[in-house]
């Protein structure tokens, strides 16, 4: 996520002046050691989880409850109906990078 600098700041040990731009780490956050016990690692059930995939203060997402409900929605039914599956070809994974990362094709066999 982008941000433009509004007023001159040092932080880290750079000076950001006004109108420069920069971009938030979100996801590099969501893997901070200082954070997240184990942060590469996928917990389902992570108990402190502070992330801040739908982002933070006033900009935070305002569809967030809707994303989780439709999350809850959909990943129900998967698991009622198809409760194995597997990955059928580890290699043929593709992820898509830029702003959205996430599996573009991902072969399943269930
Ligand atoms: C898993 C799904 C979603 C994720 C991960 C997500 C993530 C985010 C993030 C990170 C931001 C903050 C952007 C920033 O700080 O610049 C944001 C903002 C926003 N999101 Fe979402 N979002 C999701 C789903 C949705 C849905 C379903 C809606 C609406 C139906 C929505 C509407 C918005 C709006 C309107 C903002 C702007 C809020 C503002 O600027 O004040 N999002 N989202």
């Amino acid at each position: 996520m982008a941000r433009e600098v509004a007023e001159k700041v040092e932080y880290g040990g750079v000076t950001f002046e006004p109108g420069e731009k920069i971009l938030m780490n979100f996801p590099g956050a969501n893997r901070d050691p200082e954070v997240f016990e184990n942060p590469n690692e996928v917990d389902i059930g992570r108990k402190r989880n502070r992330h801040i995939a739908f982002g933070v203060g006033i900009h935070r997402c305002a569809g967030s409850n809707l994303a989780r409900m439709e999350m809850l929605i959909a990943l129900g039914p998967w698991l009622e109906r198809i409760p194995e599956f597997e990955l059928a070809d580890p290699n043929a994974v593709t992820w898509a990078g830029g702003q959205v990362r996430g599996p573009r094709q991902l072969p399943l066999r269930f």
